[in-house]
C-alpha cells in the first residue's frame, strides 16, 4: 500500500497543531503556574488505576505528580476563558488534556470509563497494548474526538451505537481485536471520517449503508470479518476513496456498479468472498498505480472483465485468480492495459491462452507476467509498491 501520509494528509497537520501546543505551554506556566485541570487529573488516575500493573511493574505514570501535563503520552492544551468579551485581562488559562498517546505502552487491563472525564480530548491512541474488555459507552461521549485508535488490543463486544456522537471524528481504527456483532449503522454525522478499519475482527451482518454519507473517506478497511449480504453502500459520493479493502468476508451479489464514482481509487481488494456475476462496466476510472484483487470470488464472463479492465490506463497488478472457471479467453486478445505488470488468473482453468499471448510467461512486453497455470495451494504472489512477483512452480 502507498505511504499512509499520502493517504492521510489531515493528520499530518494534526500533530502540527499539537506542536504549536506544546511550545506554547512552557511560556504560558512560567507566567502563570499552571497545572493541569483537576476533572483532567482525577480521571486520569482514575483510569490509571483501573489498569492492571504493566509489564514492567508500574503504571503509565511512573512518577505520580499533580501536573498530568507531564506524564508521558499526555498532551495539554491552553484554554483560556474570558469572562467578558471586552476584557482580555481577566481571563482565566487552564490547561486541558486534549491527546493520549499511549499506544505501545504495555498496558493491561480494563479501559475505565473515568476517560469520558477528559472532556477536551480530541486524540486518543491505546494501540498495541494488551486492553481487554468491552469499551465503555462513556468513551463515545469525548464528542470533540478526532482521533481514536483501538488497535491490536484484546477488546470484545460489540462497538455500540456510541459512534454516532462523535462527529469531529477523522479517523477510527479498531482493527485487530475481537470485537463482535453488527458494525454500527451509526455513521450518518460523521462528516468528517477519512479513515475506518475494522480488519481482523468477528464482526457480522452488513456493511452499515450510513458509511455512504462520510464523504470525505479515504480509507475503509472492513477485511477479514464475517461481513456478508450484498455490498450496498451508495459509492456515488466517496469520491475521495483511495483505499477501499472487503477481502476475506462473506459478501454475495455483484460488484456495486457505483464502484465507478470513486476515481481516487488505488487500491481495492474484493478478494475472498461469495460475489457473482460480472464485473461491472465501471472500473475504468482506476488511477495511479492501483492494485485490484478480486481472486477467490465466482465471477463470471471473463471477456467483460478484460474488456472492463483493459480501459484502466495505470492498473499494474490485477490478480482475478479462482474465478471464471473453465471460460474461454477472448479470442481478439487483450488490448489495453498500459501499465499492467500482473495479470494473475491461476485456478480459473481458462482457455485459449495460445491466441492470447505468444510466450505464456514472462512475456516482457505487456503484460510482463501471465500466470495461469499456478498451482495456488504451492505458489505465493508477492506485490509490493515496488513490485515485485515471485511465482511458485509454473506446471
Ligand atoms: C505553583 O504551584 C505549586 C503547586 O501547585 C505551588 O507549590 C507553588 O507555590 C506555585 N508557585 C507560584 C509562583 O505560584
Ligand atoms: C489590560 O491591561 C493593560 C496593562 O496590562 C492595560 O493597559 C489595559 O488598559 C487593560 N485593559 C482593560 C480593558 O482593562
Ligand atoms: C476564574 O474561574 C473561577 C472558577 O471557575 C471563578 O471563580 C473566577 O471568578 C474566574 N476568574 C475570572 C477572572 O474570570
Ligand atoms: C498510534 O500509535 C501507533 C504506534 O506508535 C502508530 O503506529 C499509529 O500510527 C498511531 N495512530 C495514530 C492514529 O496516530
Ligand atoms: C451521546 O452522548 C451523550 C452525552 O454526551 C449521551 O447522553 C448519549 O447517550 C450518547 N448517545 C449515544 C447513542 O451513545
Ligand atoms: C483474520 O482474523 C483472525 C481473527 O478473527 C486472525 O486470527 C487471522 O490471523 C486474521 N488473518 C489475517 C490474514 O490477518
Ligand atoms: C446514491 O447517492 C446519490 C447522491 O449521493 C443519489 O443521487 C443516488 O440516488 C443514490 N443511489 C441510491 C441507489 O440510493
Ligand atoms: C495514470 O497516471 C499518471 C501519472 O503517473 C496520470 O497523469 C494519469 O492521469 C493516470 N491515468 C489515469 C487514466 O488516471
Ligand atoms: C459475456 O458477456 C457478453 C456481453 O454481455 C456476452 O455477449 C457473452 O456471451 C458473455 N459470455 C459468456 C461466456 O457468458
Amino acid at each position: 500500500m502507498k505511504d499512509l501520509w499520502q493517504v492521510l494528509p489531515m493528520y499530518t497537520l494534526f500533530c502540527a497543531v499539537f506542536f504549536i501546543f506544546l511550545y506554547s505551554q512552557p511560556c504560558a506556566s512560567s507566567s502563570k503556574n499552571l497545572s493541569c485541570n483537576s476533572d483532567d487529573l482525577r480521571a486520569l488516575e482514575a483510569f490509571s488505576n483501573g489498569l492492571d500493573s504493566r509489564i514492567d511493574g508500574g503504571k503509565f505514570h511512573d512518577a505520580p505528580a499533580a501536573n498530568c501535563c507531564s506524564w508521558p503520552g499526555v498532551r495539554c492544551a491552553l484554554f483560556s476563558v474570558f469572562s467578558s468579551p471586552s476584557s482580555i485581562n481577566s481571563t482565566n488559562q487552564s490547561l486541558r488534556v486534549v491527546g493520549l498517546d499511549l499506544a505501545s505502552m504495555a498496558l493491561k487491563g480494563l479501559l475505565s470509563n473515568s476517560l469520558s472525564g477528559l472532556d477536551q480530548l480530541s486524540f486518543l491512541n491505546l494501540s498495541h497494548n494488551s486492553l481487554r474488555g468491552t469499551v465503555p459507552p462513556e468513551l463515545f461521549h469525548l464528542r470533540r474526538l478526532e482521533v481514536l485508535d483501538l488497535n491490536s488490543n484484546g477488546f470484545t463486544g460489540d462497538l455500540g451505537q456510541g459512534i454516532s456522537n462523535l462527529t469531529s471524528l477523522s479517523y477510527l481504527d479498531v482493527s485487530f481485536n475481537q470485537f463482535t456483532g453488527f458494525i454500527p449503522d451509526s455513521f450518518h454525522g460523521l462528516q468528517r471520517l477519512e479513515s475506518f478499519s475494522a480488519e481482523s475482527n468477528s464482526f457480522e451482518g452488513r456493511l452499515p449503508n450510513s458509511l455512504s454519507s462520510c464523504s470525505m473517506l479515504r480509507l475503509l478497511n472492513p477485511s477479514n470479518n464475517s461481513l456478508d449480504g450484498n455490498i450496498d453502500l451508495n459509492f456515488t459520493s466517496l469520491v475521495h476513496l483511495v483505499v477501499l479493502n472487503l477481502g476475506s468476508n462473506h459478501f454475495s451479489g455483484h460488484i456495486p456498479k457505483s464502484l465507478s464514482s470513486c476515481r481516487a481509487l488505488q487500491v481495492l481488494n474484493l478478494a475472498s468472498n461469495n460475489l457473482h456475476g460480472k464485473f461491472p462496466k465501471v472500473l475504468g476510472t482506476f488511477t495511479l498505480s492501483p492494485i485490484c484483487q478480486c481472486q477467490k470470488n465466482s465471477l463470471s464472463n471473463v471477456s467483460v472483465a478484460l474488456q472492463t479492465l483493459q480501459e484502466c490506463q495505470n492498473l499494474t497488478v490485477l490478480i482475478l485468480t479462482m474465478n471464471f472457471y473453465g471460460e474461454e479467453l477472448p479470442n481478439n486478445g487483450i488490448q489495453g492495459f498500459h501499465s499492467l505488470q500482473a495479470l494473475v488468473v491461476a485456478v480459473c482453468a481458462l482457455t485459449g491462452f495460445d491466441s492470447l499471448v505468444v510466450s505464456k510467461y514472462q512475456r516482457v512486453e505487456f503484460p510482463r507476467f501471465v500466470l495461469e497455470s499456478l498451482d495456488w495451494r504451492h505458489s505465493i504472489v508477492y506485490w509490493e509498491p515496488g513490485f515485485s512477483v515471485l511465482p511458485g512452480p509454473v506446471k
